[in-house]
């Protein structure tokens, strides 16, 4: 941590900024892997890139920088526990995405949640350092919207919120 800023003060901090959250996919060596991600953002218009940010300890790191391709699930309100499951370190990989039902991406074939509101599919277009997660940049290859009236998870001081609160 940054000398003079106290690492809880930071979380706190930080986590005043609201995000969506997605399930970022990748299929390597015949296996599909996927991870809950909120360090996402689109980055340029042209060329159309976009960039999510793996922690290097994660095991999706070193998947999703081997397989070069990914898809990227933009997650609807009912999509809590898959966010949880996604987020779980050390879960079970069955190479399946643990029952969750999916389609493989056209473009990539890595798999889109079927519970995405929205969904990019993505080829690695560069990989930066940044400490200790990855700046992945991604150029987009293809965008749909399997849901286009849902409504989003968000993500906001550590827990998750819905637009239209229930
Ligand atoms: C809401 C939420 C957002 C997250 N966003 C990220 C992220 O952007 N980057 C990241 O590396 N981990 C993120 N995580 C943590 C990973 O999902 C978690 O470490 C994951 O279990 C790593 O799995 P793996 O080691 O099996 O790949 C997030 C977790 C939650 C709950």
């Amino acid at each position: 941590m940054s000398a003079g800023v106290d690492p809880g003060e930071y979380r706190r901090v930080a986590g005043r900024f609201a995000t969506g959250i997605t399930v970022v996919t990748a299929v390597l060596d015949g296996t599909a892997h996927a991870m809950t991600v909120n360090a996402f953002t689109s980055v340029s218009l042209d060329p159309l890139l976009v960039l999510f940010c793996p922690e290097k300890i994660a095991r999706f790191h070193d998947v999703v920088t081997g397989a070069g391709a990914w898809a990227v699930s933009v997650l609807g309100e009912e999509a809590e526990e898959t966010s949880r499951w996604f987020a779980t370190r050390g879960r079970e990989i069955d190479g399946r995405l643990n029952g969750r039902p999916s389609h493989p991406g056209p473009r990539t074939g890595a798999p889109i949640l079927d519970e995405a509101i929205a969904a990019l599919e993505c080829r690695t277009h560069a990989v930066h350092d940044g400490g200790d997660h990855s700046i992945v940049v991604g150029e987009v290859l293809g965008v749909s919207s399997p849901d286009p009236d849902g409504s989003p998870l968000l993500y906001y001081d550590g827990s998750y919120h819905r637009v239209h609160p229930r």
